[in-house]
């Protein structure tokens, strides 16, 4: 079988009464009237389905009512003769409660009708959310249109956008959401748009709600090569997709007895991916000696079968995986078997296109404490509407976020609401936006004090508050380096130092280190200009004229933190001023301490200092060191300058602010455990550090070193490789090496090099290989204790249990795509071949990491649950006590 599909056989059980139970409350429906004028009763019975509208005035702040034209209003149920229409504004979003996790139904529905006389029909586009769902043509569909989608929503509150793309004004009919059945309709990754869901009768009605529970549409269907066939009889139509029973009483066979039943259709694009669904329940008499069995083939390739369908009783033959039609014709043929005596039957099927939406949304905390915020100050933006970052030419007025790639939910990192009326206190809420860096609120009426959490914001590094008329002091907590605080204007305010008096002068304090005050003026007025254009790139921060030369400081805005220096070596005096005579110790690496510094006003470096006993020469150190200055990728930590004085030697190195890998995977030291989506996406950084090492630098080098130590994260947790390179002058010394000749810490050494004492890149691989089963299992690498004291050794016996679970890190909770997890640990377990030639090269480690990490997050956008590995292709489902059948 080419495709895995799935089989539900009907039984009936109390899932069917849950069903139906459920379908007589209409619970969990969300029907909208859009546009209900407002002296019009609301809810209201729409009388065709029986179902209670409302207007839909309570669910979104913008838009204006209108009406379609007389002439086309009895082409229409009453929900579409009215519609909401937004002349103002780019994206208009209706926000709704619905149930997280659980797949939806969602479909609006959109009639032009002339409302505005300009006979124009717009066009425009729908988001869900972060994510572009469709564009909608009313100038092609004069007769309206209606777009559904069955979508599983990864929060409680769901966003329906209407965005603008050209001259022409959105509007929407109508808006309608059913809850659907726990276990149908899934897929491996995406949503399900439809495109066909019909039921075979010659009759011309269609069917919904109260015929279907779920309110599904269903249109009549017939070719003619078919003979329509129907039965008075119920039939049962319980399994979790529960096809409406009038839709099962009547199915066609064809009328050549020995031909195939066809149904055909093309895709818009050859790439399109489906899934089918089909209904079958015998509901002819059969003769004792007739038989009725056939084969289901798409584009002439079996999907299943042979089938016998039940008398009376429904079996959906469902896909499990997504379908691809070759050239895009796709053709679905029932073939009866040779031992059939009665041609196939069909009674219903549904064919849905899959559409990836795989932007996060920004982290629900993020938006919850600005929309706070915007409580706060009643506030009342009309592009503050849907997702505050995503898409990014949509981003909400007065924020930035930082957007990483569109696995990792945006936050919000600039708050910038100078000149906006507010009045009242700093609010409280700004304290959630955890990784919050600028925030500008000059120019207000705020009264009361400096609150202290804006300096536990530990990202939080300018501080606007300027022309507002706070009091008290400056907290203690906003006093560190690297905070610019303006707040000239606040004449009650007291500024540090002088505890006693309010500032009487307007004056910009920075609360930097005493460097002199005309260099901050330039400093805070620079960074005061580039703030007060729309979208500071990034800071420019000027140094001091008295010290160093001038040195172009670009701030940490910037996605690639780069300090551009052009200058690079330093004097042992600039040295101890940078890290304020070596005051904080932030590690101690193989060749020395290292201590964190300030270059300029807030540029974090870390400095590293090297024994002169540990280099063979200054002439190596030096052409080393001008080796180095050249590598530059983001997931390499670069050097930025160095010192060489007499005795004192120092390398300084870009500031890595969120500790090492090994930290976050143990969580010591208040670090997070790490997601194992981030950790693939962490791995395949890592590993594209080490690609670049062996294959894009002249001359390619060896890291040799390589741990999970190693491997530093940023505050956005973008893996970045240290100690590379350091090599050839220094024998690597210090705490973990196993001899002054062969380089590297036990257990990540290649085996084969500690014998051969030949190193390569593929020394490297082995170490990446220890290091990924290091964030597969959260083992450590040597553990005496354990049977297999190498953690090699320990997988390559676990893995004979076959139980991924047992491997992975208990502290993931269980939460990964188990194919994504398998993937990684075979990549793992072949870097980490005893021998070198059976290794992988890292450009082929970086392409598999990254297949794994699609598959990963194609499972977490969707929050679909994924069957395992092991799970058989063609698989069939029971609702209970069925025994399957041999086939
Ligand atoms: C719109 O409906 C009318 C009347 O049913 C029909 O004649 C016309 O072809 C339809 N137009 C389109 C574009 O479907
Ligand atoms: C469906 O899933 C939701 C959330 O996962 C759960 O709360 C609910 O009980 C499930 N319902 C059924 C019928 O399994
Ligand atoms: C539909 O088919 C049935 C036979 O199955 C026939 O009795 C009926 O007249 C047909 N109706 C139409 C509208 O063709
Ligand atoms: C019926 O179908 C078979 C198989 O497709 C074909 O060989 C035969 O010619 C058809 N008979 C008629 C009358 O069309
Ligand atoms: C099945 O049995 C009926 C009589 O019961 C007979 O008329 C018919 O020809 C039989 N069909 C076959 C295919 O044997
Ligand atoms: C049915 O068809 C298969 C091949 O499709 C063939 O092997 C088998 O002999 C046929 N059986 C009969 C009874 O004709
Ligand atoms: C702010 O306060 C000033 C003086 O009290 C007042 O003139 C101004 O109207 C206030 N602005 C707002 C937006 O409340
Ligand atoms: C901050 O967020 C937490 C939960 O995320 C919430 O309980 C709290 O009320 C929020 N604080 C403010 C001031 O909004
Ligand atoms: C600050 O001003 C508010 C009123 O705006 C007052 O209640 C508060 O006591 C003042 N705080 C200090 C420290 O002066």
């Amino acid at each position: 079988m080419e495709t895995s599909l799935g089989i539900l056989l009907p039984l009936i059980g109390t899932l069917a009464i849950l069903h139906i139970v459920q379908a007589q409350s209409q619970q969990g429906f969300i029907n909208l009237d859009c546009g209900l004028p407002a002296n019009e009763p609301s809810p209201y019975r729409e009388e065709s389905t029986g179902l209670q509208f409302s207007s839909d005035a309570t669910f979104i702040k913008s838009g204006k009512t209108g009406m379609i034209q007389a002439n086309w209003m009895d082409d229409f149920l009453k929900p579409s003769t009215t519609l909401r229409y937004f002349p103002e504004g780019r994206r208009n979003c209706y926000n709704l409660k619905v149930e997280k996790g659980r797949n939806h139904l969602i479909r609006a529905r959109f009639v032009y009708g002339n409302y505005d006389g300009l006979d124009t029909g717009p066009k425009f586009d729908m988001y869900i959310g972060p994510n572009r769902w469709i564009t909608i043509d009313l100038e092609r569909r004069v007769n309206g249109t209606r777009e559904e989608i069955l979508h599983i929503p990864t929060l409680n509150s769901l966003q329906i956008c209407l965005v603008k793309t050209g001259m022409t004004t959105p509007l929407i009919s109508a808006l309608e959401i059913r809850p659907m059945a726990n276990d149908s309709y899934s897929t491996k990754s995406g949503s399900l748009e439809l495109f066909s869901r019909r039921y075979i009768s010659n009759s011309s009605s269609s069917l919904r709600f109260p015929d279907d529970v779920y309110d599904r549409q269903w249109s009549s269907y017939i070719r003619s090569a078919w003979t329509p066939i129907s039965t008075t009889s119920v039939v049962s139509n319980s399994n979790s997709y529960e096809p409406p029973k009038v839709a099962l009483t009547t199915a066609a066979v064809p009328t050549n007895v020995s031909a195939p039943l066809t149904i055909e259709w093309t895709a818009e694009n050859p790439d399109d991916q489906f899934y089918l669904y089909e209904h079958f329940a015998e509901i002819q008499d059969l003769q004792a000696n007739d038989t009725r069995e056939f084969n289901i083939l798409l584009n002439e390739k079996l999907l299943y079968g042979p089938l016998i369908p039940s008398k009376l009783v429904l079996t959906t033959i469902f896909s499990r995986s997504p379908i691809i039609c070759d050239g895009g014709e796709c053709s679905l043929q029932l073939i009866r078997t040779n031992r059939s005596t009665l041609p196939p039957l069909i009674n219903a099927f549904e064919v849905y296109r899959v559409i990836q939406l795989p932007q996060s949304a920004t982290i629900e905390e993020d938006v919850a404490a600005v929309k706070t915020i915007e409580a706060t100050y009643g506030l009342s933006r009309i592009n503050w509407q849907g997702d505050p970052c995503i898409p990014q030419q949509l981003m909400w007025d007065g924020l930035n976020c930082s957007i990483t790639d569109n696995s990792m939910p945006p936050r919000i990192t600039t708050l910038n609401l100078s000149s906006s009326g507010l009045t009242g206190t700093i609010a409280a809420a700004i304290q959630n936006l955890t990784q919050l860096e600028k925030l500008d609120l000059s120019h207000n009426n705020l009264t009361g004090e400096v609150p202290e959490f804006l300096g536990n914001i530990k990202s939080l590094l300018v501080i606007i508050l300027s022309g507002n008329d706070l009091n008290g002091t400056i907290p203690q907590s906003l006093q560190r380096k690297g905070v610019q605080l303006s707040y000239e204007g606040n004449t009650r305010l007291i500024p540090p130092g002088s505890p006693t008096k309010p500032q009487k002068t307007k004056v910009l304090v920075p609360i930097v280190a005493s460097v002199a005050s005309a260099a901050i003026l330039i400093v805070v007025l620079v960074i005061f200009l580039v703030f007060r254009k729309k979208k500071p790139p990034t800071v420019q921060v000027v140094h001091p004229p008295s010290s160093r030369p001038a040195m172009n400081v670009t701030y940490a805005y910037s996605p690639e933190p780069s300090i551009e220096m052009k200058k690079r070596r330093f004097t042992y005096s600039e040295v101890i001023k940078m890290t304020n005579n070596f005051q904080r110790v932030v590690g101690e690496g193989g060749f020395g301490v290292v201590c964190h510094g300030t270059v300029n006003v807030s540029e974090q470096v870390a400095v590293k200092l090297l024994s002169q006993s540990s280099t063979q020469g200054y002439k190596e150190f030096k052409a080393e060191v001008d080796l180095l200055l050249r590598v530059h990728h983001t997931n390499l930590v670069s050097l930025v300058g160095y010192c060489d004085e007499g005795d004192h030697l120092a390398l300084i190195y870009e500031f890595v602010p969120n500790g090492d890998l090994r930290q976050h995977l143990s969580g010591k030291g208040g670090k997070s455990i790490v997601s194992w989506g981030t950790r693939l996406r962490i791995a395949a950084e890592a590993a594209q550090g080490l690609e670049y090492l062996h294959i894009g630098c002249t001359p390619p080098m060896v890291h040799r070193d390589v741990k999970t130590t190693n491997i530093l994260l940023d505050q956005h947790y973008k893996a970045k490789l240290a100690d590379f390179g350091l090599s050839r002058s220094f024998p690597v010394g210090g705490e973990s090496h196993v001899s002054t000749v062969i380089a590297g810490t036990p257990g990540y050494l290649d085996p084969e090099y500690y014998h051969t004492s030949r190193l390569g890149e593929k020394s490297d691989v082995y170490s990446f290989g220890i290091v990924l089963l290091e964030m597969i299992t959260n083992q450590p690498v040597i553990d005496r204790n354990r049977g297999k004291s190498h953690i090699t050794q320990w997988v390559g016996s676990e893995l004979n249990g076959g139980d991924i679970a047992k491997i992975m890190d208990p502290k993931l909770n269980g939460d990964y795509d188990s194919r994504s997890a398998w993937r990684a640990l075979e990549l793992a377990m072949s870097c980490a071949d005893p021998t070198s030639a059976k290794r992988p090269t890292m450009s082929h480690v970086v392409v598999e990491l990254k297949e794994c990490l699609v598959s990963e997050n194609s499972k977490r956008n969707m929050s679909r649950g994924m069957d395992s590995l092991s799970s058989p292709e063609v698989s069939m489902i029971f609702d209970s006590g069925m025994i399957p059948r041999a086939r």
